[in-house]
Parts: structure tokens; C-alpha cells; sequence
């Protein structure tokens, strides 16, 4: 029997290959730069399979340029690229990668968390720039992470991968999210639940961890910031648009928080010139770019591959009334 031919728009890691080796006839995209759209929507002609990445936007018009298609396995928990109503009025199976990123996401939340605090960005561009002229009392002083408030929007698996670590600093830990979560996950982790505004006037460390949703988009704007300490900090992990970034920049510019700390943008790749700031620290949307995760997360999307063209149901379907209408 002829295997389905899929179409990846990444060349993945070894073990996520092989899976799809055993079982489709695979196609990759093989070059360093993204897929432009046309070739994109040329390549997927004709494929019953599709492997992508957050970067490219599964819409109704590529759907239409694609109608062999039946599955589009996102190698990325968030799925904000996919239109899921689309795919299913097309018959396609969308899935995500959910689960095997969230510690990481986490330790990388902590990252950004520490680098701004202690000012990393800054002091590794003066260790580098030969300009180092030795230790000096009050030379790049932070602010301490131990002992304070850390503000959680967002509780669910990586926001709770989060709260978890700031048991070791002493930290205070208080969350919000749309619900509460059981009071033994609250006592387990030592969080605290509180609406918007006291986590925005009460936190030192904000660390944003919400899908992004229409609801969710522009989440932090100006009246926001305004409530936040002017010592406080935002951490952002999760979807750029869930942040106003002109709204960011003039809260920088004009004090009313310390700092920012960010991996995700409004408009990836491009970052507000606004942000570039000693007292913001940039990440290019790497939280969950360890190899042991991203080959997880390749591998998870190959599996929702396989299992679909196997007749069974993939793992991390989004929509699985498709399945039924098979
Ligand atoms: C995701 O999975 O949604 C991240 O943003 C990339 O790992």
C-alpha cells in the first residue's frame, strides 16, 4: 500500500525522522530560511500530511491550495498559527505538542526572570566589551529576586512549572486566571489565587503564561502597567499580542515599570526599536528550545502523523469532531 506522502516545512531532529521514515513518504523543507508562502503553498500540493511550525499561518487559503490534506501536526503547543474552525470545515486534522515543553518553558520563564533582575545583559556586554575596569561598590546593582512577590497570569501547566521553582527563593507566589485551580494544587505549590488588579499591585515579578486568545490579546495595555509597582517587572514567555508593545515602551519611557523581560513580540521577527533598552532583556523566542524538548515536541508532532494515517485517533487532536465525520 502506498504510504502518505506529508510534507514538513523543517527538516526536524533524527528521531522524529525515523517515526515518519517507517510510515510516510516524507518531503522537507531543507533550507536555513522559512518557507516563503507560495513555495509553501506550492510543496503541500498534493500532500496528505503536514508538519509546520508556528511561523506559518494555516488559513482557508492554504487549506484550498492543499485538498488532499488530512492532518496538520503543529510542532508547537500554541497554536494561534492555525485557523482550527478552517481546518475543520476542510476535513483536517490539526494537533499541537502539548505537555513535554512546560518544564522547560519554565526554566526559561526563570531565565529572563533572573537576567533582568541581576542585570545579566548588561554585565555580559561589559565583561565582553574590554571596558571592564574591576569590581566597583555599585557597579550594575539589581534587584533581588529572593524573598519577593512573583505575579502569575495564567495558571495552567507553565504557569504552575513556574510557580513551582519559587519555592527555593522564598518567594511569595499569587496567581490569576479565568478559573481557580483546586485548593490542593494551590497548597502544593504555595500560590495564592487574587483577581488582575492585586496580582498588578502587589507583584515584584509578573510572568505572563496565557494562550493567546481574542480575549487575551492586548491583555497588557497602558492601564495595566499603570497598576503595576514602578519597580516591578514583566516577564513574557508565552504570545507576543498578548502584550501592547507601544503601550511596554511607554511604560518604560516612562517609569512606571523597572523593567521587562521578553521571548515573544507582537510581530515576530520584528522587535519595537522602543524595547531595545538596558533595562529590557531580549530572547528570541527560544523557551523551549532545549534539544531534549524540541526533539519531544518533533517527535509528538510525527506520532500525531502516524497515528492519524494508522486509523487511530491522534494524541493531540484540537479538533476531533473531524474524526467522526470519517
Ligand atoms: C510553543 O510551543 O507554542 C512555543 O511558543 C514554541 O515552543
Amino acid at each position: 500500500m502506498a504510504k502518505p506522502k506529508v510534507f514538513a516545512t523543517h527538516e526536524l531532529f533524527e528521531d522524529a525522522r525515523q517515526i515518519l521514515g517507517e510510515n510516510c513518504e516524507m518531503e522537507y523543507w531543507a533550507k536555513a530560511e522559512r518557507p516563503p508562502r507560495e513555495e509553501l503553498l506550492r510543496r503541500v500540493q498534493g500532500k496528505e500530511g503536514l508538519i509546520c511550525l508556528l511561523t506559518e499561518k494555516i488559513n482557508d487559503e492554504f487549506l484550498r491550495a492543499a485538498p488532499k490534506l488530512r492532518i496538520v501536526a503543529n510542532v508547537a503547543v500554541g497554536f494561534d498559527n492555525i485557523d482550527v474552525a478552517a481546518c475543520t470545515k476542510h476535513g483536517v486534522a490539526a494537533t499541537n505538542t502539548p505537555g513535554v515543553l512546560d518544564e522547560t518553558t519554565a526554566d526559561f520563564a526563570w531565565t529572563l526572570l533572573m537576567a533582568v533582575a541581576r542585570r545579566l545583559g548588561e554585565g555580559e556586554a561589559l565583561a565582553r566589551s574590554g571596558n571592564w575596569k574591576g569590581w566597583d561598590l555599585d557597579q550594575l546593582v539589581g534587584t533581588d529576586v529572593w524573598g519577593k512577590t512573583l505575579g502569575i497570569v495564567g495558571f495552567g501547566r507553565i504557569g504552575r512549572a513556574v510557580a513551582r521553582r519559587a519555592g527555593g527563593f522564598q518567594m511569595k507566589v499569587i496567581y490569576t486566571d479565568a478559573l481557580r485551580v483546586p485548593e490542593s494544587v494551590e497548597k502544593e505549590l504555595n500560590a495564592a489565587f487574587c483577581d488582575m488588579n492585586t496580582l498588578l499591585a502587589e507583584s515584584d515579578f509578573i510572568s505572563v503564561h496565557v494562550p493567546l486568545l481574542p480575549e487575551t490579546r492586548g491583555l497588557f495595555d497602558s492601564p495595566k502597567f499603570y497598576r503595576m509597582k514602578p519597580t516591578a517587572f514583566l516577564i513574557n514567555t508565552s504570545r507576543g499580542p498578548v502584550v501592547d508593545e507601544a503601550a511596554l515602551v511607554a511604560a518604560l519611557e516612562e517609569r512606571k515599570i523597572a523593567g521587562a523581560a521578553l521571548d515573544v513580540y507582537e510581530n515576530e521577527p520584528f522587535i519595537h526599536p522602543g524595547l531595545k533598552r538596558a533595562n529590557v532583556v531580549l530572547a528570541p523566542h527560544i523557551a523551549s528550545a532545549s534539544l531534549e524538548t524540541r526533539t519531544k515536541m518533533a517527535c509528538i508532532a510525527a506520532n500525531n502523523v502516524v497515528s492519524l494515517f494508522a486509523g487511530q485517533r491522534p494524541p493531540n487532536i484540537l479538533n476531533p469532531e473531524v474524526l467522526k465525520a470519517t
